[in-house]
């Protein structure tokens, strides 16, 4: 069977995403439901660009079938077959400023590939959808962000936390919110994380810093 064009396979990830973010919009309290229905209104706005960036992986891509396993049987499978579909052919990046404190091991084990926002499919300076791969067994540190953020994990057994909470599980297809400059950490266990996520900034998208 012939692979679909990557423009199909971009309309099936838009849908999904659409579908996705639609349904959590309606669940979601009140402030949180106009930041989704925000960064939907851009995805669904979003045009794919003439030249597509050149596709690549990083060493945490290697998590990436686990991580799809993970997702297969959860609230959110048939966004992450979606994207699966169009994998191949997008690019992964990672923040490279982390590396002097997280170390090469860190970098090696995480990465992630922005649908919108900076170095990403389709650029936009304030809104990131992306999808984001951390490897098991790995401490993403306290950290923060001017932007507003929303992890929709695709399941397994990463323990999250915000501000001075002692970190917990959180379930498959449940919104992390973290609002503007809230500190916020995750340690994976046995399992990658896997999340779809994204930022709506006030300004131009400033990187996370480290907040240790
Ligand atoms: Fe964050």
């Amino acid at each position: 069977m012939n692979t679909p064009s990557f423009e199909a396979r971009f309309e099936r990830l838009r849908d999904e995403m659409l579908a996705f973010l639609a349904d959590r919009e309606r669940h979601a309290p009140d402030h949180q439901a106009d930041v989704i229905h925000a960064v939907a209104t851009e995805i669904e706005q979003a045009h794919l660009p003439a030249v597509r960036p050149e596709p690549r992986r990083l060493g945490g891509h290697r998590h990436l079938d686990a991580a799809l396993a993970m997702a297969k049987g959860g609230p959110m499978e048939t966004l992450a077959a979606a994207f699966a579909e169009i994998e191949p052919d997008l690019r992964w990046i990672r923040t490279e400023h982390y590396r002097e404190k997280l170390g090469d091991d860190y970098m090696e084990n995480y990465c992630y590939t922005n649908i919108l926002g900076y170095d990403g499919l389709i650029e936009h300076d304030r809104v990131i959808a992306a999808f984001f791969i951390i490897g098991p067994g790995r401490h993403y540190p306290r950290h923060h962000h001017e932007a507003e953020e929303i992890y929709f994990p695709f399941g397994g057994d990463t323990l999250w936390s915000q501000d001075d909470e002692t970190p917990r599980l959180r379930p498959a297809g449940e919104a992390v919110h973290n609002t503007p400059w809230l500190p916020h950490e995750m340690i994976t266990q046995k399992t990658p994380l896997f999340t779809f996520c994204f930022w709506r900034s006030p300004g131009p998208i400033k990187l996370a810093q480290l907040t240790g």
